[in-house]
């Protein structure tokens, strides 16, 4: 069978995606210095294969990723509890503007890296070039609306309230060690939407990078040590369970903020010895359906499905995970959406245009696979041309009419395999995501305005965003981002995230007299940092 996707010979590689990562090989940070791991180190394998002479495809080997031990991550959390010192250390009782000038510092050193960031993305996940530069800016953008929301934090906090005959002062203070976990498919943004707002608001952090992605790290290390203090941002690398593992049960983790999968979140707050003291913030599985209404325009829901369930070939929480199709349409909708996910373009991560590309986990092929068989086995057929693989790669299937009982009507496939079902009654909107896992978004397409209206109403308190009209996404990043159920714990916009990771303190007093001319002397005379009408504008 002629193959779904065409490899390159090595010596086809354009020279612009080609990267030399042997700088970055088995690093790791912690306490302010770069350091190379001469333990156990691992090949960090590409998605990408490259045909040899015989014809045999193989996964490209980009560099190599250090396994650290137990003893090592307990290094960096030793290193991160030092540089906390129970709340006293320079970063936690620095000025917020201290804290924003290395945050602003630190971006421009980062933007210096951005072409190398970049085609690490490319190599390492397969990210295409364009997805990767758009992650790339949108995290520096995010640092950028992090140092504006904490400035417009800090202009509120700065002023004393009367409240009931008590004078105070409300801030925010910092939390203590943060152990900072990203996922793959983001390896850079999504662990920064985390990183930035937990550093700049005074914690320190710990941060384990994901086990596909981590390379494209290594390039910000430099700037990392250069613009925070020692201590304050340390970085691991290796297996989760072995370094992850030995931190966790340590308690010394006052904050989890963790980005992959509810079963792996359930594991590490478990392992914690005093859960009442771990705060976690996590971003989890998601089955986020489209609903297609009899009055749909179906250009717009067919466009907006095609690019919601395979951009990044479905690698995104966000992602459309199933389709709902109203019986009137379903015909039309499945042969024009077949037709659409038929002719995007795939091939390498450098190609211009490209919207497909090969997948970076491990043996995933086979595993979208099996979703497809069990759907196919219950009565779906595969309605496109898809639903074959070639190495790493993974033709998108369409996979028509997915009913309940089948797996891919509610467990999250995570890649370019795009269920769609039919539904007659609006009420069996509401009752998927009443019986769903998971409550993250929900998509809408459809003009009646009255019927919108209804299945808003119905569904606000099973989901935390509804589509309308318009594909499931995270962005703007200053909207909310969380979910219901299994899909998060804590929300996660610029101004969010900056709550997230502190704790509101207040000094106050009895407002007599004396009291507040105490309050008074301490202010006009500069004494403490803390107590202050100082703010940053
Ligand atoms: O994987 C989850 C990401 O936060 C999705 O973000 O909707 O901007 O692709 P996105």
């Amino acid at each position: 069978m002629e193959p779904v996707i065409t490899f390159p010979s090595a010596d086809a590689i354009p020279a612009e995606a080609r990267i030399d990562a042997s700088p970055y090989a088995s690093r790791w940070l912690c306490n302010g210095e770069i350091r190379t791991w001469d333990g156990p180190s691992q090949d960090v394998l590409s998605p990408i294969c490259t045909r040899g002479m015989d014809g045999a495809l193989q996964q490209a080997v980009v560099g190599r990723s250090p396994l650290l031990d137990g003893a090592a991550a307990l290094e960096a959390l030793a290193a991160a509890k030092a540089a906390w010192a129970e709340g006293r250390g320079a970063w936690p009782t620095m000025r917020v503007a201290g804290r924003i000038n290395a945050l602003e510092r630190f971006a421009v050193a980062m933007r210096g890296r951005r072409e190398e960031v970049v085609r690490l993305l490319m190599w390492e996940i397969g990210k295409a070039r364009k997805d990767a530069e758009t992650e790339f800016d949108r995290t520096v953008q995010y640092i950028g609306d992090t140092v504006d929301a904490l400035k417009e934090l800090d202009r509120s906090s700065a002023r004393f309230v009367m409240e009931e005959g008590f004078l105070g002062q409300i801030r925010r203070s910092p939390l203590g060690v943060v152990l900072c976990m990203g996922p793959f498919n983001y390896p850079l943004n999504e662990t920064f939407t985390t990183l930035i707002p937990a550093l700049v608001m005074g914690n320190t952090v710990v941060s384990k990078l994901p086990k596909y992605g981590g390379l494209a790290q290594v390039p910000l290390f430099e700037a990392l040590r250069d613009c925070f203090p020692p201590g304050v941002v340390n970085v691991i690398q290796g297996d989760g369970a072995t370094t992850v593992g030995p931190i966790m049960t340590s308690g010394e983790v006052d904050v989890l903020a963790f980005i992959g999968t509810s079963r792996v979140a359930n594991i590490l707050k478990r392992q914690h010895p005093r859960p009442n003291r771990l705060r976690s913030i996590t971003g989890l599985e998601a089955k986020n359906p489209a609903v297609v209404l009899p009055d749909a325009d179906l250009e717009v829901a067919v466009r907006e499905c095609v690019s919601g369930a395979l951009s990044f070939n479905g690698q995104r929480c966000t992602a459309i995970k199933l389709i709902l199709l109203h019986r009137s349409i379903a015909d039309a909708f499945v042969a024009r959406f077949a037709a659409a996910v038929d002719a995007l373009p795939a091939g390498m991560p450098w190609e211009a245009g490209v919207k497909l590309t090969p997948l970076p986990e491990a043996g995933k092929a086979e595993w979208l696979q099996a979703f497809v068989d069990d759907a196919v086995a219950k009565g779906a057929r595969v309605v496109n041309a898809g639903g074959r693989a070639t190495g790493t790669f993974y033709r998108p299937a369409v996979v028509y009419p997915v009913a309940p009982g089948m797996r891919l009507y509610g467990e999250e496939q995570f890649g370019p395999v795009v269920p769609i079902a039919v539904f007659e009654e609006d009420g069996e909107i509401d009752h998927f995501m009443r019986e769903s896992e998971y409550g993250q978004q929900i998509a809408l397409f459809g003009q009646d305005r009255a019927r919108l209206a209804g299945l808003v109403d119905a569904l606000v308190n099973q989901v935390a965003r509804i589509n309308l009209n318009s594909q499931c996404r995270r962005g703007p990043d200053t909207f909310p981002f969380t979910g219901r159920k299994d899909s998060a714990e804590g929300t996660l916009s610029v101004s969010d995230a900056l709550r997230a990771f502190s704790i509101r303190t207040v000094v106050t007093t009895t407002a007599t007299d004396e009291h507040k001319r105490q309050v008074s002397d301490i202010v006009t005379g500069r004494l403490s940092r803390w107590l202050s009408t100082d703010f940053i504008f």
